[in-house]
């Protein structure tokens, strides 16, 4: 399945000098994205994927003649569609979910090509440098279910489709 994964303040903002507004806050958040993306291929912006200290798959979105150690391939963001670039790579890993993982162009650019979209809402308003316009992550779409956090109620998990 083709998804997207986000975590996201009150005012859109998810990004701050190349880390999260809230790092190291919400344990909780850090293990459901750990959790849904283990098996999954990710496609992401080069930002968004260095953030990330592990070794999974992953596939860089990038117009620039960039080097991305590690990664399984890059895709040319001015060349392709969102759908063709998430589509390939289903179509490559047919067995793993496929993850949008960020940036912000990349996240707006592509919410509509993916099935699922799970939003984590974090509960408070943060000095950020990224922030994302979720009116466009979740036109058309219709949230299917959503549970509050287990170990704070300022996080609160949302799967729309
Ligand atoms: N809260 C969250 O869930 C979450 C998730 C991911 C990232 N983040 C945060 O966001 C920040 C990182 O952002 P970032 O550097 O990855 O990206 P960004 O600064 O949000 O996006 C900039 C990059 O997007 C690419 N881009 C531009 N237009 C595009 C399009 N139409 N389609 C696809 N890609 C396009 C460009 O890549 P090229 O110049 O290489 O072509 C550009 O450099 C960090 O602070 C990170 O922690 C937060």
């Amino acid at each position: 399945m083709i998804k997207l994964i986000v975590a996201v303040g009150r005012n859109g903002e998810i990004g701050l000098e190349g880390r999260l507004p809230w790092e190291g806050t919400f344990i909780e958040d850090q293990q459901w994205y750990l959790n849904n993306t283990l098996n999954a291929v990710r496609v992401g912006c080069s930002g968004s994927i260095t953030t990330i200290d592990d070794k999974r798959a992953f596939y860089i979105v990038s117009a620039r003649n960039i080097v991305a150690p590690g990664s399984l391939g890059i895709y040319n963001w001015r060349l392709m569609k969102p759908h063709e670039i998430l589509c390939d790579v289903q179509a490559k890993h047919p067995t793993n979910d496929v993850f949008v993982v960020g940036g912000v162009p990349w996240y707006e650019a592509s919410a509509h090509a993916v099935e699922q979209l799970l939003i984590t809402r974090i509960n408070g308003s943060y000095t950020h440098d990224r922030a994302i316009n979720m009116d466009i992550l979740l036109q058309n779409r219709k949230c299917m279910k959503t549970w509050e956090g287990r170990t704070t109620p300022d996080l609160c998990f949302e799967i729309w489709e």
